[in-house]
């Protein structure tokens, strides 16, 4: 290995697709990057990229030819697309256009660039880049949650000055962090002898046949820190309530309604589990009884329903805990700090992750979070907003950190 190259991207063919946005001239920087870390790099262009930056210059940079046509007669015959899939360890697009993310998204293969989108069978990693507002959008937003969804690791955007003179995030990330995203895809396993359990998602408490107490838990978190602890060689089994997202094939999942039915799954798995990551948003209080037929209104304009507490798992766990590891949340939109010690120390937790809900764009439903993970000591990592599958794998960082100090 020459100095500079990581032990993860010796010897990985790291297929590099471009997109037509100004950050395209960074791309030579990010061929040179992988090439010191001992990647081998060969470049594929969109049509648009090509006025943004001269393909010979990512010829000569890579020594391979670039990618630029389906229907090129030469390049086809040479090197085709599903060769050029087939050949990735890795594909990585950046800078990512909202163009490209949203056909990625719906699978439109129109070009050479993402026709290979849906032939790579290997990790995808995409670094957008592009005017704020275009950033902000909600169809750029929902396709990139459809593509994270779908395990695509995204490097979020820095903020700043734009090529475009507004400020605001959009800009293409830093080098070395999209480099560190390619090389965590090899990542050998640090979790890979824990036994994680994950709760993800709300609880349903019934009130009749057609009726529900719920929350507003999208199960996105949890399932994100189940797709990291996965890639990281952990053993992982999710007890879930009722949500939308698809677990990672590799993990086990029990579905659940209710609180008591969550807490009775966890005591059947909990004895082999080394972590418990208490990532659902338990329902505190049921309604105090399930009617047998659905509640007619009949005369009523009132009605008022009973509710009875739940029991907390957390709480009702803590005297079987023995040696394991137990992170817990704390959803808060006051005090959040102060709200957050006080649960941990009353759940007996080695860690909470704290985080305010009251903001639009971070917490439930959507795919980007923030927060500050607190040990039972001093420490308080603020972790700032970025994607639940990066803050997912800042979480088993800290998690992994206090296990070692715990002696395994
Ligand atoms: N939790 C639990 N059992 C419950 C409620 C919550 O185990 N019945 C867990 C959650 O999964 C989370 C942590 O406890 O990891 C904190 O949950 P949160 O809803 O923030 O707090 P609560 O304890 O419910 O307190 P409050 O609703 O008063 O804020």
């Amino acid at each position: 290995m020459k100095s500079g190259e990581t032990g993860q991207l010796a010897g990985k063919n790291v297929l590099l697709g471009v997109t037509g946005g100004i950050g395209a001239y960074k791309a030579a920087y990010l061929v040179r990057e992988l090439q010191r870390q001992g990647a081998v790099v060969s470049v594929v262009m969109t049509e648009s990229a090509t006025r943004f930056i001269a393909p010979l210059t990512m010829e000569t940079l890579s020594g391979h030819p670039v990618g630029l046509d389906m229907f090129s007669l030469t390049e086809e015959r040479t090197i085709g697309h599903i060769d050029r899939a087939g050949w990735a360890d890795v594909f990585l697009v950046a800078p990512a256009t909202a163009n490209y993310i949203g056909k990625a998204a719906c699978g439109i293969a129109d070009d050479l660039l993402t026709t290979i989108t849906l032939a790579v069978t290997c990790p995808v990693v995409l670094a957008p880049a592009m005017n704020s507002r275009m950033w902000a959008h909600p169809a750029v937003r929902k396709n990139l949650e459809t593509l994270v969804q779908r395990g695509v690791y995204v490097v979020w955007p820095g903020e700043g000055e734009l090529a475009c003179r507004e400020e605001g995030p959009g800009r293409l990330a830093e080098t070395g962090d999209i480099v560190k995203t390619v090389a965590g895809c090899f990542e050998a396993g640090d979790l890979s002898d824990i036994r994680v359990l994950i709760t993800a998602g709300p609880t349903r408490e019934p009130l009749d046949p057609v009726r529900f107490i719920s929350n507003r838990s999208s199960g996105r978190m949890g399932f994100a820190l189940a797709k990291a602890a996965v890639r990281r060689g952990a053993r992982v089994q999710i007890i879930s309530g009722p949500v939308e997202v698809a677990a990672p094939a590799e993990a086990s999942v029990r579905r659940v309604n209710t609180a008591r039915e969550m807490l009775s799954q966890i005591e059947q798995v909990l004895p082999d589990s080394d972590w418990l990551v208490m990532a659902a948003a338990v329902a505190d209080f049921a309604p105090s009884s399930v009617h047998k037929d659905k509640v007619k209104k009949g005369d009523m304009l009132e009605l008022t329903l009973t509710l009875a507490r739940n029991p907390d798992i957390l709480e009702t766990l803590k005297p079987f805990k023995g040696g394991r590891l137990f992170v817990g949340f704390a959803a808060e939109t006051r005090d959040m700090l102060e709200n957050a010690r006080k649960k941990a120390k009353e759940k007996g937790l080695d860690l909470i992750v704290a985080n305010d809900v009251s903001g639009q764009e971070t917490g439930f439903e959507t795919d980007e979070n923030s927060g500050v993970i607190l040990d039972q000591g001093d420490l308080a990592e603020e972790v700032p907003r970025m994607t639940k599958l990066q803050m997912a794998d800042r979480i088993l960082d800290a998690a992994l950190k206090v296990w070692k100090e715990k002696g395994n």
